[in-house]
Protein backbone atom coordinates (compact mmCIF):
# COMPACT_ATOMS: atom_id res chain seq x y z
CA UNK A 1 0.00 0.00 0.00
CA UNK A 2 1.12 3.47 -0.99
CA UNK A 3 0.64 6.68 1.38
CA UNK A 4 2.23 10.05 0.41
CA UNK A 5 0.77 12.20 3.21
CA UNK A 6 3.64 14.89 1.70
CA UNK A 7 2.76 15.82 -1.40
CA UNK A 8 -0.45 15.34 -3.76
CA UNK A 9 -3.62 14.72 -2.92
CA UNK A 10 -3.41 13.72 0.99
CA UNK A 11 -2.76 17.39 1.04
CA UNK A 12 -5.49 18.69 -0.58
CA UNK A 13 -8.44 16.02 -0.05
CA UNK A 14 -7.06 13.52 2.73
CA UNK A 15 -10.90 11.70 3.08
CA UNK A 16 -10.61 10.03 0.14
CA UNK A 17 -7.19 8.66 0.54
CA UNK A 18 -8.99 7.51 3.91
CA UNK A 19 -11.95 5.98 1.94
CA UNK A 20 -9.79 4.27 -0.72
CA UNK A 21 -7.78 2.37 2.34
CA UNK A 22 -10.70 1.70 4.42
CA UNK A 23 -12.14 -0.10 1.23
CA UNK A 24 -9.55 -2.37 0.65
CA UNK A 25 -10.59 -5.81 1.97
CA UNK A 26 -6.91 -6.12 4.20
CA UNK A 27 -7.72 -4.42 7.26
CA UNK A 28 -4.76 -3.05 8.18
CA UNK A 29 -1.60 -1.81 5.51
CA UNK A 30 2.11 -1.63 5.09
CA UNK A 31 3.26 1.63 3.77
CA UNK A 32 6.32 0.71 2.42
CA UNK A 33 7.82 4.05 1.53
CA UNK A 34 7.06 5.42 4.91
CA UNK A 35 8.03 1.99 6.93
CA UNK A 36 4.90 2.38 8.80
CA UNK A 37 2.16 0.10 9.53
CA UNK A 38 -1.48 1.61 8.79
CA UNK A 39 -3.78 1.48 11.10
CA UNK A 40 -7.14 2.78 9.90
CA UNK A 41 -10.50 1.29 11.13
CA UNK A 42 -12.21 2.27 14.25
CA UNK A 43 -12.32 -0.69 16.27
CA UNK A 44 -8.49 -0.97 15.54
CA UNK A 45 -7.64 2.59 16.08
CA UNK A 46 -9.42 2.85 19.00
CA UNK A 47 -7.70 -0.78 20.38
CA UNK A 48 -4.55 0.46 19.41
CA UNK A 49 -5.18 4.22 21.25
CA UNK A 50 -5.99 2.39 24.48
CA UNK A 51 -3.78 -1.00 24.79
CA UNK A 52 -0.41 0.78 26.07
CA UNK A 53 0.97 -2.86 26.51
CA UNK A 54 0.78 -3.77 23.19
CA UNK A 55 1.02 -0.53 21.62
CA UNK A 56 3.49 1.58 23.28
CA UNK A 57 4.04 5.71 23.12
CA UNK A 58 7.65 5.68 23.09
CA UNK A 59 8.55 6.71 19.79
CA UNK A 60 5.09 8.71 19.55
CA UNK A 61 7.55 11.96 19.36
CA UNK A 62 10.20 10.56 17.14
CA UNK A 63 10.48 11.78 13.58
CA UNK A 64 9.01 9.45 11.07
CA UNK A 65 12.16 9.29 8.63
CA UNK A 66 15.57 8.39 9.06
CA UNK A 67 17.18 11.71 10.50
CA UNK A 68 20.55 12.50 8.81
CA UNK A 69 23.33 11.88 11.56
CA UNK A 70 24.49 15.69 11.78
CA UNK A 71 20.81 16.04 12.67
CA UNK A 72 20.60 13.00 15.28
CA UNK A 73 23.84 14.34 17.00
CA UNK A 74 21.73 17.87 17.74
CA UNK A 75 19.03 15.27 18.65
CA UNK A 76 20.85 13.23 21.16
CA UNK A 77 21.87 16.56 23.51
CA UNK A 78 18.00 16.95 24.14
CA UNK A 79 17.84 15.22 27.87
CA UNK A 80 13.68 16.05 28.46
CA UNK A 81 12.33 12.88 29.98
CA UNK A 82 9.13 11.67 28.98
CA UNK A 83 6.44 12.75 30.61
CA UNK A 84 3.25 12.80 28.23
CA UNK A 85 2.27 11.56 24.69
CA UNK A 86 6.18 9.86 24.50
CA UNK A 87 5.42 8.26 27.99
CA UNK A 88 4.41 4.54 28.63
CA UNK A 89 4.18 3.04 31.90
CA UNK A 90 5.59 2.75 34.88
CA UNK A 91 6.41 6.73 34.27
CA UNK A 92 3.57 7.56 32.18
CA UNK A 93 0.46 6.76 35.30
CA UNK A 94 2.46 8.92 37.84
CA UNK A 95 3.11 12.08 35.44
CA UNK A 96 -0.62 11.75 34.52
CA UNK A 97 -1.82 12.19 37.87
CA UNK A 98 0.65 15.03 37.95
CA UNK A 99 -1.23 16.67 34.89
CA UNK A 100 -4.62 15.86 36.00
CA UNK A 101 -4.08 17.61 39.63
CA UNK A 102 -2.13 20.79 37.99
CA UNK A 103 -4.35 21.18 34.64
CA UNK A 104 -7.84 21.88 34.30
CA UNK A 105 -9.17 19.06 31.98
CA UNK A 106 -12.86 18.90 32.67
CA UNK A 107 -15.64 21.15 31.46
CA UNK A 108 -16.40 22.75 35.03
CA UNK A 109 -12.84 23.15 35.89
CA UNK A 110 -11.54 24.86 32.44
CA UNK A 111 -15.01 27.23 32.25
CA UNK A 112 -13.48 28.35 36.19
CA UNK A 113 -9.78 28.26 35.81
CA UNK A 114 -9.13 28.97 32.38
CA UNK A 115 -12.96 30.91 31.17
CA UNK A 116 -11.79 34.54 31.31
CA UNK A 117 -8.20 33.79 29.96
CA UNK A 118 -10.15 32.52 26.79
CA UNK A 119 -12.47 35.23 27.01
CA UNK A 120 -10.07 38.20 27.02
CA UNK A 121 -7.77 36.97 24.02
CA UNK A 122 -10.83 36.30 21.98
CA UNK A 123 -12.33 39.76 22.78
CA UNK A 124 -8.56 41.16 22.02
CA UNK A 125 -8.31 39.27 18.41
CA UNK A 126 -11.97 39.25 17.44
CA UNK A 127 -11.57 43.32 17.98
CA UNK A 128 -8.84 43.46 15.78
CA UNK A 129 -9.74 42.18 13.07
CA UNK A 130 -13.36 43.75 13.31
CA UNK A 131 -11.24 47.09 13.14
CA UNK A 132 -10.18 45.94 9.76
CA UNK A 133 -13.74 46.43 7.98
CA UNK A 134 -13.52 45.67 4.49
CA UNK A 135 -10.11 44.39 4.37
CA UNK A 136 -8.91 40.59 3.22
CA UNK A 137 -7.04 38.61 5.70
CA UNK A 138 -5.70 35.07 5.97
CA UNK A 139 -7.55 33.53 9.56
CA UNK A 140 -4.61 31.33 10.14
CA UNK A 141 -1.78 33.68 11.26
CA UNK A 142 -4.48 36.42 12.13
CA UNK A 143 -6.59 33.96 14.40
CA UNK A 144 -6.38 30.31 14.38
CA UNK A 145 -2.60 29.98 15.48
CA UNK A 146 -2.76 33.36 17.26
CA UNK A 147 -5.21 32.28 19.81
CA UNK A 148 -4.40 29.17 21.06
CA UNK A 149 -0.55 29.88 21.73
CA UNK A 150 -1.73 33.31 23.69
CA UNK A 151 -3.84 31.12 25.80
CA UNK A 152 -1.48 28.48 26.83
CA UNK A 153 1.33 31.47 26.88
CA UNK A 154 -1.46 32.59 29.60
CA UNK A 155 -1.85 29.56 31.68
CA UNK A 156 2.13 28.47 31.92
CA UNK A 157 2.56 32.52 33.27
CA UNK A 158 4.92 33.03 29.87
CA UNK A 159 5.54 36.08 28.87
CA UNK A 160 3.74 37.27 25.78
CA UNK A 161 6.99 39.14 24.55
CA UNK A 162 8.40 35.03 23.71
CA UNK A 163 5.48 34.69 21.33
CA UNK A 164 7.71 34.34 18.26
CA UNK A 165 10.10 32.41 19.02
CA UNK A 166 7.85 29.94 20.67
CA UNK A 167 5.74 29.98 17.81
CA UNK A 168 8.52 29.20 15.53
CA UNK A 169 9.93 26.32 17.81
CA UNK A 170 6.59 24.35 18.36
CA UNK A 171 6.27 24.54 14.26
CA UNK A 172 10.07 23.86 13.74
CA UNK A 173 9.58 20.32 16.35
CA UNK A 174 6.21 19.63 14.27
CA UNK A 175 8.22 19.62 11.01
CA UNK A 176 10.99 17.89 12.18
CA UNK A 177 9.10 14.92 13.49
CA UNK A 178 5.97 14.10 11.61
CA UNK A 179 7.13 16.27 8.67
CA UNK A 180 9.89 15.33 5.37
CA UNK A 181 12.54 18.50 5.88
CA UNK A 182 15.84 17.93 4.24
CA UNK A 183 19.09 17.41 5.74
CA UNK A 184 19.76 20.72 6.10
CA UNK A 185 16.82 22.06 7.37
CA UNK A 186 16.66 18.86 9.99
CA UNK A 187 19.93 20.46 11.64
CA UNK A 188 17.95 23.55 11.80
CA UNK A 189 14.98 22.86 13.34
CA UNK A 190 16.78 20.29 15.49
CA UNK A 191 19.06 22.82 17.00
CA UNK A 192 16.03 24.76 17.83
CA UNK A 193 14.22 21.98 19.56
CA UNK A 194 17.32 21.97 22.26
CA UNK A 195 16.97 25.54 22.50
CA UNK A 196 13.65 25.36 23.43
CA UNK A 197 14.12 22.58 25.52
CA UNK A 198 16.63 24.54 27.45
CA UNK A 199 14.25 27.40 26.95
CA UNK A 200 11.18 25.68 29.08
CA UNK A 201 14.56 24.71 31.73
CA UNK A 202 15.09 27.85 32.23
CA UNK A 203 11.72 29.49 32.77
CA UNK A 204 10.91 26.34 35.57
CA UNK A 205 14.22 26.98 37.69
CA UNK A 206 13.54 30.65 37.86
CA UNK A 207 10.98 29.80 39.55
CA UNK A 208 12.74 27.40 41.59
CA UNK A 209 15.49 29.93 42.35
CA UNK A 210 13.18 32.43 43.09
CA UNK A 211 11.05 30.71 45.47
CA UNK A 212 8.19 32.70 44.13
CA UNK A 213 4.85 30.76 43.27
CA UNK A 214 2.17 32.54 41.04
CA UNK A 215 -1.11 31.21 39.85
CA UNK A 216 0.15 29.63 36.83
CA UNK A 217 0.67 25.97 35.44
CA UNK A 218 4.46 25.95 36.39
CA UNK A 219 4.08 26.78 39.78
CA UNK A 220 1.24 24.60 40.48
CA UNK A 221 3.13 22.05 39.23
CA UNK A 222 5.95 22.76 41.02
CA UNK A 223 3.86 23.13 44.43
CA UNK A 224 2.12 20.05 43.35
CA UNK A 225 5.65 18.34 43.55
CA UNK A 226 6.68 19.24 46.88
CA UNK A 227 10.57 19.14 46.40
CA UNK A 228 9.68 14.82 46.18
CA UNK A 229 11.42 13.91 43.01
CA UNK A 230 9.39 10.69 43.42
CA UNK A 231 6.61 12.88 42.60
CA UNK A 232 7.97 14.96 40.15
CA UNK A 233 11.44 15.84 39.08
CA UNK A 234 12.39 19.51 38.39
CA UNK A 235 13.26 18.39 35.09
CA UNK A 236 9.64 16.66 34.50
CA UNK A 237 7.94 19.83 35.59
CA UNK A 238 10.18 21.41 32.55
CA UNK A 239 9.21 18.50 30.21
CA UNK A 240 5.48 18.88 30.70
CA UNK A 241 5.62 22.65 29.84
CA UNK A 242 7.56 21.56 27.02
CA UNK A 243 4.85 19.04 25.60
CA UNK A 244 1.94 21.70 26.78
CA UNK A 245 3.28 24.84 24.59
CA UNK A 246 3.43 22.16 22.07
CA UNK A 247 -0.02 20.40 22.65
CA UNK A 248 -1.76 22.76 23.80
CA UNK A 249 -1.24 25.26 20.14
CA UNK A 250 -0.57 24.03 17.01
CA UNK A 251 -4.23 21.23 17.92
CA UNK A 252 -6.11 23.69 18.65
CA UNK A 253 -4.95 26.07 16.06
CA UNK A 254 -5.95 23.15 13.50
CA UNK A 255 -9.96 22.52 15.35
CA UNK A 256 -10.52 26.87 15.28
CA UNK A 257 -9.43 26.74 11.40
CA UNK A 258 -11.32 23.69 10.58
CA UNK A 259 -14.29 25.11 13.11
CA UNK A 260 -13.86 28.79 11.04
CA UNK A 261 -13.69 26.93 7.45
CA UNK A 262 -16.54 24.81 7.91
CA UNK A 263 -18.59 27.70 9.49
CA UNK A 264 -18.19 29.98 6.79
CA UNK A 265 -18.90 27.69 4.02
CA UNK A 266 -22.43 28.76 3.63
CA UNK A 267 -24.09 32.33 5.03
CA UNK A 268 -26.86 30.75 6.53
CA UNK A 269 -24.26 28.37 8.77
CA UNK A 270 -22.68 31.47 9.88
CA UNK A 271 -25.96 33.05 10.37
CA UNK A 272 -27.02 30.21 12.67
CA UNK A 273 -24.01 30.38 14.64
CA UNK A 274 -24.31 34.05 15.46
CA UNK A 275 -27.71 33.97 16.36
CA UNK A 276 -28.28 30.40 18.09
CA UNK A 277 -25.32 29.80 20.12
CA UNK A 278 -27.06 26.78 21.07
CA UNK A 279 -26.01 25.07 17.87
CA UNK A 280 -22.39 25.43 18.16
CA UNK A 281 -21.63 22.88 20.89
CA UNK A 282 -22.81 20.26 18.16
CA UNK A 283 -20.92 22.07 15.35
CA UNK A 284 -17.93 22.03 16.95
CA UNK A 285 -18.04 18.65 17.96
CA UNK A 286 -18.78 17.34 14.62
CA UNK A 287 -16.21 19.32 13.13
CA UNK A 288 -13.67 17.76 15.47
CA UNK A 289 -15.06 14.18 14.05
CA UNK A 290 -15.23 15.13 10.42
CA UNK A 291 -11.67 17.38 10.11
CA UNK A 292 -9.37 15.94 13.27
CA UNK A 293 -6.84 19.00 13.66
CA UNK A 294 -4.75 15.54 14.47
CA UNK A 295 -5.46 12.83 12.06
CA UNK A 296 -2.95 10.27 12.37
CA UNK A 297 -0.94 9.36 15.48
CA UNK A 298 1.77 7.04 16.19
CA UNK A 299 2.53 4.23 17.95
CA UNK A 300 5.16 1.13 18.80
CA UNK A 301 4.23 -2.40 18.74
CA UNK A 302 5.57 -3.86 22.01
CA UNK A 303 4.66 -7.71 20.52
CA UNK A 304 3.28 -9.63 17.69
CA UNK A 305 -0.56 -8.13 17.18
CA UNK A 306 -3.22 -9.56 14.88
CA UNK A 307 -5.74 -6.65 13.92
CA UNK A 308 -8.60 -8.35 11.98
CA UNK A 309 -6.63 -10.42 9.20
CA UNK A 310 -3.18 -9.14 9.26
CA UNK A 311 -0.61 -9.56 11.60
CA UNK A 312 1.72 -6.75 12.99
CA UNK A 313 5.34 -7.82 14.55
CA UNK A 314 6.52 -6.50 17.72
CA UNK A 315 8.53 -3.82 17.50
CA UNK A 316 6.62 -1.83 14.21
CA UNK A 317 5.96 1.61 13.98
CA UNK A 318 2.31 2.46 13.54
CA UNK A 319 0.09 5.25 12.05
CA UNK A 320 -3.12 5.19 13.72
CA UNK A 321 -5.25 7.08 10.99
CA UNK A 322 -7.81 8.72 13.48
CA UNK A 323 -9.05 11.05 10.68
CA UNK A 324 -10.50 7.32 8.39
CA UNK A 325 -11.44 5.96 11.98
CA UNK A 326 -13.57 8.46 12.25
CA UNK A 327 -15.40 8.08 8.61
CA UNK A 328 -15.31 4.41 9.46
CA UNK A 329 -18.99 3.41 7.50
CA UNK A 330 -19.21 0.52 10.49
CA UNK A 331 -19.33 3.34 13.22
CA UNK A 332 -20.86 6.64 11.84
CA UNK A 333 -23.81 6.89 9.55
CA UNK A 334 -23.45 8.58 6.08
CA UNK A 335 -19.37 9.35 7.14
CA UNK A 336 -18.87 11.62 4.89
CA UNK A 337 -21.43 13.86 5.40
CA UNK A 338 -20.59 16.98 7.58
CA UNK A 339 -23.73 16.78 10.23
CA UNK A 340 -23.72 18.49 13.20
CA UNK A 341 -26.96 16.59 14.60
CA UNK A 342 -25.42 13.16 14.13
CA UNK A 343 -26.52 11.01 16.69
CA UNK A 344 -23.46 9.01 17.04
CA UNK A 345 -20.47 11.65 16.80
CA UNK A 346 -19.17 10.76 20.19
CA UNK A 347 -17.45 7.73 19.23
CA UNK A 348 -14.81 9.88 17.40
CA UNK A 349 -11.43 9.23 18.44
CA UNK A 350 -10.25 13.02 17.50
CA UNK A 351 -8.93 13.42 21.23
CA UNK A 352 -7.53 9.95 21.46
CA UNK A 353 -8.96 7.46 23.44
CA UNK A 354 -7.97 5.66 27.05
CA UNK A 355 -4.72 6.42 29.08
CA UNK A 356 -3.09 9.20 26.97
CA UNK A 357 -6.57 10.43 26.16
CA UNK A 358 -6.17 14.58 25.64
CA UNK A 359 -5.77 16.38 28.46
CA UNK A 360 -6.99 19.80 26.86
CA UNK A 361 -9.95 18.29 25.31
CA UNK A 362 -12.19 20.80 27.24
CA UNK A 363 -9.80 23.72 26.73
CA UNK A 364 -10.08 23.30 22.88
CA UNK A 365 -13.74 22.74 22.67
CA UNK A 366 -13.85 25.95 24.82
CA UNK A 367 -11.92 28.11 22.72
CA UNK A 368 -13.49 26.82 19.58
CA UNK A 369 -17.16 27.71 21.12
CA UNK A 370 -16.33 31.12 22.20
CA UNK A 371 -14.57 31.90 19.07
CA UNK A 372 -17.51 30.69 16.76
CA UNK A 373 -20.23 32.70 19.20
CA UNK A 374 -18.02 35.86 19.46
CA UNK A 375 -16.43 36.08 15.73
CA UNK A 376 -20.23 35.18 14.48
CA UNK A 377 -22.33 38.01 16.49
CA UNK A 378 -19.16 41.03 15.64
CA UNK A 379 -18.82 39.96 12.51
CA UNK A 380 -21.69 38.61 10.96
CA UNK A 381 -20.34 39.57 6.73
CA UNK A 382 -17.58 37.76 7.44
CA UNK A 383 -16.82 35.37 4.49
CA UNK A 384 -14.25 33.45 2.42
CA UNK A 385 -12.70 35.08 -0.84
CA UNK A 386 -13.68 33.12 -4.08
CA UNK A 387 -10.44 32.53 -4.50
CA UNK A 388 -9.67 30.13 -1.94
CA UNK A 389 -6.97 27.05 -2.73
CA UNK A 390 -7.22 24.95 0.32
CA UNK A 391 -4.46 22.78 0.90
CA UNK A 392 -2.77 21.63 4.12
CA UNK A 393 0.82 21.60 5.55
CA UNK A 394 2.76 18.18 4.35
CA UNK A 395 2.84 16.31 7.51
CA UNK A 396 1.81 12.72 8.77
CA UNK A 397 -0.21 13.86 12.24
CA UNK A 398 -1.35 17.33 11.94
CA UNK A 399 -3.79 18.91 9.63
CA UNK A 400 -3.35 22.57 9.36
CA UNK A 401 -4.38 24.91 6.65
CA UNK A 402 -1.39 27.01 4.80
CA UNK A 403 -4.02 29.63 5.23
CA UNK A 404 -7.31 30.68 5.14
CA UNK A 405 -8.02 33.87 3.09
CA UNK A 406 -11.78 35.95 4.08
CA UNK A 407 -13.44 39.53 3.82
CA UNK A 408 -14.17 41.34 7.17
CA UNK A 409 -18.22 42.94 7.22
CA UNK A 410 -18.79 43.88 9.96
CA UNK A 411 -22.60 44.49 8.56
CA UNK A 412 -24.92 41.72 8.79
CA UNK A 413 -26.11 40.51 5.27
CA UNK A 414 -29.54 40.34 3.90
CA UNK A 415 -31.09 37.16 4.34
CA UNK A 416 -32.63 36.04 1.27
CA UNK A 417 -33.51 32.40 2.58
CA UNK A 418 -36.83 32.19 4.41
CA UNK A 419 -35.78 28.66 6.24
CA UNK A 420 -32.85 29.05 8.67
CA UNK A 421 -30.20 26.56 8.24
CA UNK A 422 -29.95 24.71 11.69
CA UNK A 423 -31.29 20.72 11.51
CA UNK A 424 -29.98 18.53 8.98
CA UNK A 425 -27.44 16.86 7.22
CA UNK A 426 -24.65 19.02 5.29
CA UNK A 427 -21.86 18.44 2.72
CA UNK A 428 -19.26 20.24 2.66
CA UNK A 429 -15.70 18.57 1.08
CA UNK A 430 -12.74 17.68 3.84
C1 LIG B 1 -8.36 20.29 18.97
C2 LIG B 1 -7.36 20.30 19.82
C3 LIG B 1 -6.64 19.06 20.25
C4 LIG B 1 -6.55 17.82 19.66
C5 LIG B 1 -7.21 17.36 18.35
C6 LIG B 1 -5.73 17.00 20.50
C7 LIG B 1 -5.45 15.67 20.26
C8 LIG B 1 -4.80 14.83 21.13
C9 LIG B 1 -4.64 13.41 20.97
C10 LIG B 1 -5.14 12.60 19.77
C11 LIG B 1 -3.97 12.95 22.05
C12 LIG B 1 -3.71 11.49 22.37
C13 LIG B 1 -2.26 11.10 22.26
C14 LIG B 1 -2.04 9.62 22.50
O1 LIG B 1 -2.97 8.83 22.66
O2 LIG B 1 -0.87 9.27 22.50
C15 LIG B 1 -3.66 14.08 22.88
C16 LIG B 1 -2.93 14.02 24.05
C17 LIG B 1 -2.53 15.15 24.74
N1 LIG B 1 -2.98 16.43 24.56
FE1 LIG B 1 -4.22 17.07 23.13
N2 LIG B 1 -5.29 17.75 21.55
C18 LIG B 1 -5.84 19.01 21.45
C19 LIG B 1 -5.66 20.06 22.32
C20 LIG B 1 -4.85 20.05 23.41
C21 LIG B 1 -4.63 21.16 24.31
C22 LIG B 1 -5.34 22.52 24.23
C23 LIG B 1 -3.72 20.74 25.24
C24 LIG B 1 -3.13 21.47 26.41
C25 LIG B 1 -3.00 22.76 26.55
C26 LIG B 1 -3.38 19.37 24.93
C27 LIG B 1 -2.48 18.60 25.63
C28 LIG B 1 -2.32 17.24 25.46
C29 LIG B 1 -1.41 16.44 26.26
C30 LIG B 1 -0.49 16.94 27.36
C31 LIG B 1 -1.56 15.12 25.81
C32 LIG B 1 -0.80 13.89 26.30
C33 LIG B 1 -1.63 13.22 27.37
C34 LIG B 1 -0.99 11.95 27.84
O3 LIG B 1 -0.10 11.41 27.18
O4 LIG B 1 -1.42 11.48 28.91
N3 LIG B 1 -4.08 18.99 23.82
N4 LIG B 1 -4.19 15.21 22.32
Amino acid sequence: MQLNPFSGVYLTDPASVWRRILDDPDEVHYAEDLGLWLISRHAHVRRALADASTFGNVLTLAPVYEVCPEAMSVIMQLDAPPTTAAADPPVHPRTRRALRATFANTADRVEAEYGAIVRRRVEQLVSRLAARDGEQVDLIPEFATELPLLVVLDILGVPDADIGRIRSWADGQIALVWGQPDPAEQVRLAQGLVDFWHYCQELVQQRVDSGQRGDDYISRALAYRDDDDSVLTVSEVASLAFNLLVAGHETTAGLLAHSIDQALSSPQRWRTIGTDPRYVPAFVTETLRFAPAIDGWLRVTHRDVTLGNVTIPAGARCLLLIGAANRDPGVFTHPDRFDPHRPDVRDQLSFGHGPHYCIGAALAGLEARITLTRLAAAIPGLRLTSEQHRSYKPNVAFRAHHSLLATIDTMAPVDTTAVPEVAGAEMHAA
